[in-house]
């Protein structure tokens, strides 16, 4: 594994790889970016990771400092699961000029976390555009757990003819259903079961959810008094409506954002 922090020497290295697959991170690594890994292995023939704690994209400085980072273990991780390349930039290296300003994403402003989390997905976007330009990779993967994310660069990719396929990647869990995530470091014991019983009673309940809005608003309820302290949203949607086309494995997906203590977490069903 070749690790590389600048971008000259990457582009270098990298111009003449055909089939790159192309998998972008903010570290922490866990299960659910191995399995990214693997599905780039499987169907790229190099595999480019990027670690990069995009400040931008974070709502408040205290989320951004307090996200978890493990740079050493993550090196680890990567030389075991045998990756060709590691790409650790800088901020400078990134962001030579500041922010791009102009990037607009009206349509998903409104809804799920582009409600509450205000330029966060302009600023996921002008990243992933930046590591895009300098690693052109052929196909760039991407987890169904932000399926709000993946739609958003999925569209971003085909308005602006971008030649990078995006490709999306079931979910992973823990034994006890919690998504795999980085921010599941932040909490301790106690505040996990509490996230394990939130996948439970949301999988319980999800076909009467889909059916009936009623059950939402109890559901709503029910975590709350399990230890849950907000409820960012908890709606059902018609995938075809995020993605713009059939999502193949399920029409309607219910979409929740929660807070344990201060930690906010995603999932979807
Ligand atoms: P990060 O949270 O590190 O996630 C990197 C990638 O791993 C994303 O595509 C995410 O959807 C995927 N992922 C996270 N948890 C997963 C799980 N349990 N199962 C499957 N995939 C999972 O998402 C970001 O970073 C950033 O926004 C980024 C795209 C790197 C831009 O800064």
């Amino acid at each position: 594994m070749k690790i590389f922090f600048n971008k000259k020497k990457l582009i270098k290295e990298i111009q003449n790889t055909e089939n790159l697959g192309f998998v972008p991170t903010m570290g922490a690594l866990h299960k659910g970016h191995l399995s990214l890994i693997k599905k780039s292995k499987k169907l790229s023939e190099k595999t480019i990771v990027s670690i990069f704690v995009n400040k931008p994209q974070f709502n408040n400085k205290n989320d951004f400092k307090k996200y978890p980072r493990s740079i050493k273990k993550d090196i680890n991780l990567l030389k075991k699961n045998k990756i060709n390349y590691l790409y650790l930039p800088s901020v400078k290296e990134i962001y030579p000029q500041g922010k791009n300003k102009k990037i607009k994403i009206s349509k998903w402003k409104k809804i799920l976390c582009g409600k509450n989390r205000k330029g966060h997905f302009e600023a996921v976007v002008d990243v992933v555009d930046r590591f895009i330009k300098i690693i052109k990779p052929k196909k760039i993967y991407l987890g169904e757990k932000d399926f709000q994310q993946f739609a958003i660069i999925r569209e971003f990719i085909i308005k602006n003819k971008i030649k990078t396929k995006p490709i999306i990647c079931p979910t992973i869990r823990e034994k006890n259903g919690i998504a795999f995530s980085s921010r599941n470091h932040l909490l301790n014991k106690k505040e996990k079961t509490i996230a394990a019983n939130v996948y439970k009673i949301l999988s319980k309940n999800r076909n009467k959810m889909l059916k009936n809005n009623f059950y939402i608003k109890k559901i709503k309820k029910n975590l709350l008094s399990i230890g849950v302290k907000k409820i960012d949203y908890l709606e059902v949607f018609d995938t075809k409506k995020i993605l713009n086309e059939k999502f193949k494995k399920k029409k309607f997906k219910i979409f929740l954002a929660y807070y344990i203590k201060k930690v906010r977490l995603i999932d979807n069903f």
